[in-house]
């Protein structure tokens, strides 16, 4: 085992989603079994005592992997010297709230976070926002924090990814490892556009696999955009376990690579590809390799595509117009 632990920060440790992650990311599911990781956990004031409750059972796990744990309400002293940042904390939409409520909350949670990163967090800091509108979020966070490149900022698409690739695997009746370059496009939101011309199945094109648009469009993809409505209806919270292990599966690929010949879906911030305006954080075909994600190219997009990427894109402007009418971005 190497000698000095990796840092993983998460930022609303006490919360469903923590309650699964750090476990996995303790027992080396996020930097493997020879990779010591200290955690360094953020919570507000209140969720603390719960925290200490959790750290409790951390410790009871005795994972030889698991070097140390710190906890806190202040970001500049929690993102010390972090190495990865994974934010999960946010604001949930309550009764009553609007969208520009929920973004004017959330922008009081990732502005202090991003410039706190800004200020202390390791040079090779990279930032994972899960936390919803996870998207703008990012965009938040990325804005104030000038002096980290934008690449190391992005937000979690892959939950999305990885339904998209069950529920297609599920339809064909095969395993989810024959499917490859799956893609979602645009918003982590109920507009995402999850696309099956690019995707392959057992090396063969899954919408013509599939051989069904009235399935692929009146099935597939509203599955897929409007699971986390279906899983909050079912379960009365949200997607917690499913969302803490697709934020490591993010945050491994973004350490380890993508397999050759595959790519995966990553939220992070547009160059202006495929149409999509620049500077917003949005979702795109990625292979990672020695740390970096670059935008797979030359991908064609016909009109029922480009329609659907245009409308998740849109909202995404609306919401990062949003943003800056708050003085946030
Ligand atoms: P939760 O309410 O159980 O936990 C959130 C925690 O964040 C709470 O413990 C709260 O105290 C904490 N928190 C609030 N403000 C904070 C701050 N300023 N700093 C640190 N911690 C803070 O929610 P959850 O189920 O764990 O979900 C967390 C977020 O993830 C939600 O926004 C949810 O919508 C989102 N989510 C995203 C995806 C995705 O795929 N991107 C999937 C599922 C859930
Ligand atoms: C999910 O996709 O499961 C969540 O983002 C849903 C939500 O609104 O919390």
């Amino acid at each position: 085992m190497s000698s000095t632990p990796v840092k993983v920060a998460v930022t609303g440790a006490a919360g469903q989603i923590g309650y699964s992650l750090l476990f996995r990311i303790a027992s080396g599911a996020l930097l493997g079994p020879d990779t010591p990781v200290e955690l360094r956990l953020l919570e507000i004031t209140p969720a603390l005592k719960a925290l200490e409750g959790v750290v409790m059972e951390l410790d009871d796990c005795a994972f030889p992997t698991l070097a140390k744990v710190e906890i806190g309400d202040d970001p500049t002293v929690v993102f010390d010297g972090v190495n990865h940042a994974l934010l999960v904390g946010a604001r949930p939409r309550g009764p009553g709230m609007e969208r520009g409520d929920l973004l004017e909350a959330n922008g009081g949670i990732f502005a202090p976070q991003g410039k706190a990163l800004n200020e202390v967090a390791a040079d090779d800091v990279r930032v994972t926002v899960t936390g919803n509108p996870a998207n703008t979020n990012a965009l938040i966070a990325m804005s104030n924090a000038p002096d980290i490149p934008t690449e190391r900022f992005s937000a979690l698409t892959r939950l999305d990814h990885n339904r998209a690739i069950s529920q297609l695997a599920a339809r064909l009746e095969v395993p989810v490892t024959e499917i490859r370059r799956m893609t979602i496009w645009g918003n982590h939101s109920a507009t995402q556009y999850p696309d099956l011309f690019h995707c392959e199945v057992g090396g063969r094109n899954a919408a013509e696999a599939v051989g069904d648009q009235e399935w692929l469009e009146n099935t597939f993809i509203p599955t897929v955009a409007k699971r986390g409505a279906a899983i909050i209806d079912a379960r009365g919270a949200s997607s917690a376990a499913s969302a803490a292990s697709a934020t490591i599966d993010h945050a491994r690929t973004w350490v380890e690579g993508t397999p050759d010949g595959d790519w995966v879906s990553m939220s992070v911030r547009s160059d202006g590809s495929y149409g999509v305006e620049e500077g917003l954080v949005s979702s795109f075909p990625v292979t990672v390799s020695g740390g970096r994600w670059e935008v797979v190219q030359g991908l064609d997009i016909d009109d029922f595509s480009r329609a659907r990427i245009d409308a998740s894109v849109k909202e995404l402007a609306d919401e990062r117009d949003a943003v800056k009418a708050l003085e946030l971005i």
